[in-house]
């Protein structure tokens, strides 16, 4: 049995047949939505403000990694409903699967200049509908202008972004905080950029992740694997002052 904290190269469905029925308290993931955003598009262009200017926005320059031309089919959902008690599942919108229950919109604020304005996520935990707003839009991350504040104020404070579908860090800590329970186990079959892992290395939640591109994997493992000394330095410094 593959330990607890554990970040594999992989794909998933090599994997989850080891699993005991709804072991996992909950399943967060973020499988393909069958766009072609796996990279290799130049997004650079021009981006109207809400002053009317005019800003460009340098595209990430990211390869082509060929993971998102088509959905998972209906054996992945079925398995992922087998080994998790709860599931989020973004991009609930796309799939040829039944998941009724409740939705997460996450709002991007991005009035319309990146793929997609908001992202969808099937919750099985209530019937509700939540909104989480905050803004992704190329170098603008942060609060929406409805919470008060259209960016960080301090581009330093930016997560860089190292996968064309990256999610941010705070999207994370925000799932976290309104669903999952502390003592929870919890599966991430797809990965990506790591930024879901991160959040749980940082709540002391215990996961398990999975990602099958390697080049992928590499660099997530390189963002997970600092964001885990950084706090290791942040704790040794506590004790320090303590
Ligand atoms: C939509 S992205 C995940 C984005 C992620 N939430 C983030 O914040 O970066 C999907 C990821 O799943 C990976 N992937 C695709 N099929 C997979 C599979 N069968 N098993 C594991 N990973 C897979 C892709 O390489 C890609 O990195």
């Amino acid at each position: 049995m593959i330990e607890m904290n554990s970040f594999i190269c992989g794909d998933c469905m090599d994997y989850l047949p080891q699993f005991p029925d709804k072991y996992f308290d909950i399943a967060v993931v973020d499988p393909p939505y069958g766009l072609k955003e796996h990279g290799g598009k130049n997004r650079s262009g021009y981006v109207k403000q809400k002053n009317g200017n005019r800003i460009f926005v340098k595209d990430g320059g990211y390869e082509n990694r060929g993971w998102d031309n088509e959905t998972p089919d209906c054996r992945y959902f079925d398995e992922l409903k087998r080994v998790s008690k709860h599931q989020i599942i973004f991009g609930v919108n796309y799939y040829d699967y039944p998941l009724t229950g409740g939705r997460i919109i996450w709002d991007k604020c991005n009035d319309g200049s990146d793929q997609s304005d908001a992202e969808i996520a099937y919750c099985s935990l209530n019937n509700r509908v939540d909104i989480f707003r905050y803004m992704w839009r190329g170098m603008f991350q942060g609060k929406s202008i409805t919470e008060g504040t259209v960016q960080q104020g301090n581009k330093k404070l930016n997560e860089k972004r190292i996968t064309p579908t990256q999610k941010p860090v705070n999207l994370y800590r925000w799932i976290i905080k309104q669903y999952i329970k502390s003592g929870w186990k919890v599966l991430d079959t797809h990965v990506g950029s790591a930024s879901s892992l991160i959040a749980y290395s940082e709540a002391g939640i215990d996961y398990i992740g999975f990602e099958k591109d390697p080049y992928t994997y590499r660099l997530a493992n390189e963002r997970l694997q600092e964001y885990k000394q950084q706090i290791t330095l942040f704790d040794c410094g506590m004790e320090w002052l303590a």
